[in-house]
């Protein structure tokens, strides 16, 4: 595990629309190992990788952008009233602190409520940033922030903000390198836009018009307390998607994952999940069909700043993915 790459990938600031920091460092670590590089209007990174002429056309697909918050009003007192860039729970907010492009840091609060049975709304959360008036504020309305979360390894466990899905984008990193060899004509697509409805994605597959497409993605486990019952244990090899809220993996594609599973050696699970999608959803309806699957990195605690995944499912995914294209 290259934790040094993991920590620049986790930690870089990237909201949906603003992947700019997040491209220019994948682009520093893919260029030495593609074939050809480019980025297209909606921001989206292919790095291509030349088959022998023999393979089919794959598109293998990992978001950049992370979820964050946006304000939308700063009032006399210099407090910030925000919006969700994708999926932003209350409960996770509440003594969060997030950061602006330019650095400044805020921390999330909630205002008084003589009535606190109910959980809170957004609209009832400000981010202070130390200001004492309007005028003391250094950003402004239409300013976008993450959240502010270090990377730590814990035995084999990898915790911190944006591991969805920097920890795709760190994968797909890794498997240019492996997949020098493959026959295939490989598309490594960084996307942008997932967490704000699949966007990034959506053009590029129609653009590249692959035979194929893969996403690579978190999935939420069933192994907390009380956890909503679900077959996916942190730990337990990456997940094989057979279906989502978005999307039924193409059998095709499924079946060209289990199978490298088996040739590697690898732990798979198979992965139903009842809500939530990935990139692959999106290309799949792309010009006339695009056959469409994903591997998950099973990951608890999903869009909150303290994402948590193991270390182990991540090198089984790359193995898998390796073995798949080889
Ligand atoms: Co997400
Ligand atoms: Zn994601």
């Amino acid at each position: 595990m290259n934790l040094g790459l993991l920590t620049q990938l986790t930690q870089a600031f990237g909201p949906s629309g603003y992947e700019d920091k997040v491209r220019a460092l994948i682009q520093e670590h893919v260029a030495p190992w593609a074939d050809e590089l480019r980025t297209d209007p909606l921001g989206n990174l292919i790095a291509y990788h030349r088959g022998n002429g023999k393979g089919q056309k794959i598109v293998l697909a990992a978001h950049m952008d992370e979820i964050g918050v946006m304000v939308s009003h700063v009032d006399k007192e210099g407090y910030l009233r925000f919006t969700r860039i994708g999926g932003v729970y209350p409960l996770h907010c509440i003594g969060s602190r997030v950061r602006f492009a330019d650095g400044t840091h805020g921390v999330i609060y909630l205002e008084h409520r003589e009535d606190t049975s109910p959980s809170p709304k957004l609209t009832q959360l400000y981010i202070d940033v130390g200001a004492t008036n309007k005028d003391d504020v250094p950003v402004s309305v239409g300013a976008p922030a993450v959240f502010v979360r270090p990377l730590v390894q814990q035995g084999e466990r990898l915790i911190s903000k944006a591991l969805d899905d920097r920890i795709g984008c760190y994968i797909l990193i890794e498997l240019l390198q492996q997949v020098q060899d493959s026959p295939h004509d490989l598309y490594f697509l960084f996307s942008t836009q997932e967490e704000v409805g699949l966007r990034g994605a959506r053009t590029a597959a129609f653009s590249i018009n692959p035979d194929m497409a893969i996403a690579v993605d978190v999935t939420i486990t069933g192994d907390t307390p009380k956890a909503l019952p679900m077959a996916v244990t942190l730990g337990d090899g990456p997940a094989i998607k057979v279906q989502d809220s978005g999307m039924i993996a193409h059998p095709k594609v499924r079946q060209l994952l289990v199978d490298a599973a088996r040739k590697a050696k690898v732990p798979y699970q198979l992965e139903v999940l009842r809500g939530g999608t990935t990139d692959a959803a999106a290309m799949q309806l792309t010009r006339a069909g695009i056959p469409s699957g994903a591997l998950s990195i099973p990951c608890r605690y999903i869009h909150s700043p303290s994402e948590m995944v193991d270390s182990e499912d991540v090198a089984n995914a790359i193995k898998l993915l390796a073995a798949a294209l080889a």
